[in-house]
């Protein structure tokens, strides 16, 4: 066991954390010796109960997490949940240029309109009660941390960690949240830059890590950093712990191997892309959020695109158009093959090499060890 409080906190052997939609990924990280959290933003607490039935049966009794997003502000918080309601409050103008995006490249939009609604358990899990329910059937496992993705945690969050005695942690992409976060009570942060797939904020993980380090012990708090955003490696692990982190959490670099189950078209544009090939855009959620730049992403960056609506809401436009572009291209459409896109990082132009899970855990171990030989070697004399 390494020698970190991370390792310590979540009784795991090397403070490598994998977030992942993918049930398998989590299985197959934990297993080999780092922590996988499995992402339930989208799932019913029933479907999430059948996913962690899974996970906890295939994980040899090794430590696993689960991460949910409950924001601080989006549409409709504090209303009661109406999908209707949502529907209604699309102007009609998004939901034309999204279909005139398939259009464009010959693709059908007649079932945009009943895919529509499936984003509610999205709009749901981001409601402090949704989230209630959800917790509640995470903590009928024996996790070992969970997560919130997107602001402070809300109470009942904090208040089911303690209970349970699971570390309770968060994400944040600025040096002002990280101190608010630790404020409220949050046991470990996770330091996302700008680099990251999914959302974030845009300052880099290079600047990020060391001024929240900085800020932690300005405040006195000795709250475990992991840091998060374009890591792909065990040389960025270890030069991310150099300035201040206690291990690493990563989403992008899981997307590649044999274990996700991300679209295959998907898969191949990003064992191709390089470092420049993403975007960070409002136009999936609502919120900026970094992913596999593609002619649907640059046609929300145009001029006479409109402007992103609030989360949920933007989610309800970009998220029925996506499934249906998934679903295309990997029949071999040749439009929705062009358009197909997923949230990835930076560290998109790191992954070249199809990997199990289990291998890329090794890989960051090895690596990890040949950057601290390197560093030693330059005291030698
Ligand atoms: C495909 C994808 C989906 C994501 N979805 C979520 C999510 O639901 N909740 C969350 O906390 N973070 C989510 N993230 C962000 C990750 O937790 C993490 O911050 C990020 O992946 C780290 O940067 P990296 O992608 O460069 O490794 C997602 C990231 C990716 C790539």
């Amino acid at each position: 066991m390494m020698n970190s409080p991370i390792c310590s906190m979540l009784d795991i052997d090397f403070p490598l954390l994998a977030f992942s939609h993918c049930r398998d990924v989590v299985a197959a990280v934990s297993k080999a010796g780092g922590m996988g959290v499995f992402g339930a933003v989208n799932l019913s607490p029933d479907r999430l109960r059948e996913e962690l039935d899974w996970i906890d049966a295939h994980v040899d009794g090794k430590p696993y997490g689960v991460d949910l997003i409950v924001p601080n502000k989006f549409a409709g918080k504090g209303e009661r949940l109406d999908t209707g309601k949502l529907i209604d409050a699309i102007p009609e103008g998004h939901k034309d240029f999204a279909a005139g995006i398939l259009q464009d490249h010959d693709i059908a939009t007649g079932d945009l309109e009943k895919t529509r609604g499936m984003s509610a358990n999205f709009a749901r899990n981001l409601r402090e009660e949704g989230a209630a329910t959800s917790l509640e059937a995470a903590f009928e496992y024996p996790i070992k941390l969970i997560a919130n993705a997107l602001g402070v945690p809300p109470q009942v969050m904090l208040d089911m960690g303690k209970e349970h005695g699971v570390p309770v942690a968060a994400l944040v992409g600025a040096r002002e949240h990280a101190v608010a976060q630790v404020e409220a009570g949050v046991d470990i942060l996770v330091v996302a830059g700008g680099e990251a797939g999914g959302h974030c904020g845009d300052v880099s993980t290079m600047v990020l890590i060391p001024e929240v380090a900085r800020a932690l012990r300005e405040i006195g708090a000795d709250t475990p950093i992991l840091a998060a955003g374009g890591i792909t490696t065990g040389e960025q692990m270890a030069a991310a712990m150099a300035m201040g982190a206690a291990g690493a959490w990563c989403g992008s670099v899981w997307l590649t191997t044999a274990e996700a189950e991300t679209n295959p078209v998907v898969k191949d544009k990003m064992l191709a892309a390089t470092s420049r090939d993403t975007v960070r855009s409002r136009s999936r959620t609502g919120k900026p959020s970094r992913q596999l730049r593609s002619p649907w992403t640059d046609a929300w960056e145009a001029k006479d695109a409109p402007d992103p609506l609030p989360m949920p809401l933007q989610s309800m436009v970009s998220e029925p158009a996506l499934r249906q572009i998934d679903k295309l291209s990997q029949g071999g459409h040749a439009g929705a093959k062009k358009l197909a896109t997923y949230w990835v990082g930076q560290g998109v132009g790191l992954m070249n090499e199809p990997m199990s899970s289990g291998q890329v855990v090794q890989q960051f171990k090895q690596d990890f060890a040949d950057a601290f030989e390197r560093l030693s070697n330059f005291f030698e004399v």
